[in-house]
């Protein structure tokens, strides 16, 4: 059987806000709990409304007793966010002594599996770990753009959608050098 060459989804960086994207999916950067939090987390559940928390709590209870871990990511859909499912996933907190990238990229990966068996074709990413986990920008860019290029799927558009001035130049210069 032949198999079809892994060909990449498009990438284009975006600045604004992730819970306003008109995608298939969008990834929350969650915490463990998946009981919400503050950055883009507090957003997707504060404009999402309470469908989302309720469907995470579920999860929690089902499969998740001791939290997601690290890395790992799971499903809810959207509530009243214009995207179709939301993708939780759990980046690592910087260790200026450890180094957790495969952490972070697997953010990426599992995301990306999770959107493939949704059949999401779109998919839109937060710059996962550079707030309150404090991933330093321009570290974290090319982990992020590296493990969305690495991952076979299905997903023909990634989104990275950056809140802020200083994390769009940081993610669009990157992917700048990067096609160069
Ligand atoms: N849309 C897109 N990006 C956003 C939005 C938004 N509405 N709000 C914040 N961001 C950006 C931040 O500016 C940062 O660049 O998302 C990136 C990730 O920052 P955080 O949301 O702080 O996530 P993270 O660093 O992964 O820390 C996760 O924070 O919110 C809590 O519950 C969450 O405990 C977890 C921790």
């Amino acid at each position: 059987m032949v198999t079809q060459p892994h060909r990449p989804p498009s990438i284009k960086m975006v600045r604004g806000d992730i819970t306003e994207q008109t995608v298939d999916a969008i990834v929350n950067a969650a915490n463990s709990s998946l009981l919400g939090g503050g950055g883009v987390d507090g957003a997707i559940h504060r404009k999402g409304g309470p469908q989302i928390l309720t469907e995470c709590r579920a999860l929690r209870a089902a499969q998740y007793g001791r939290g997601l871990p690290t890395g790992q990511a799971v499903a809810t859909t959207a509530g009243r966010l214009p995207a179709r499912w939301v993708i939780h996933t759990v980046g690592p907190v910087f260790s200026p002594t450890e180094d957790r990238s495969a952490l972070l990229a697997a953010c990426h990966t599992n995301a990306l599996h999770v959107a493939d068996t949704l059949g999401a074709a779109t998919l839109a990413f937060p710059a996962i770990s550079t707030g309150i986990y404090r991933w330093p920008l321009a570290n974290a860019a090319p982990i992020a753009i590296a493990a969305v290029l690495d991952t076979p799927t299905d997903v023909q558009e990634v989104r990275f959608v950056l809140y802020d001035e200083q994390a769009y130049e940081t993610f669009a210069q990157t992917w700048q050098e990067w096609k160069q």
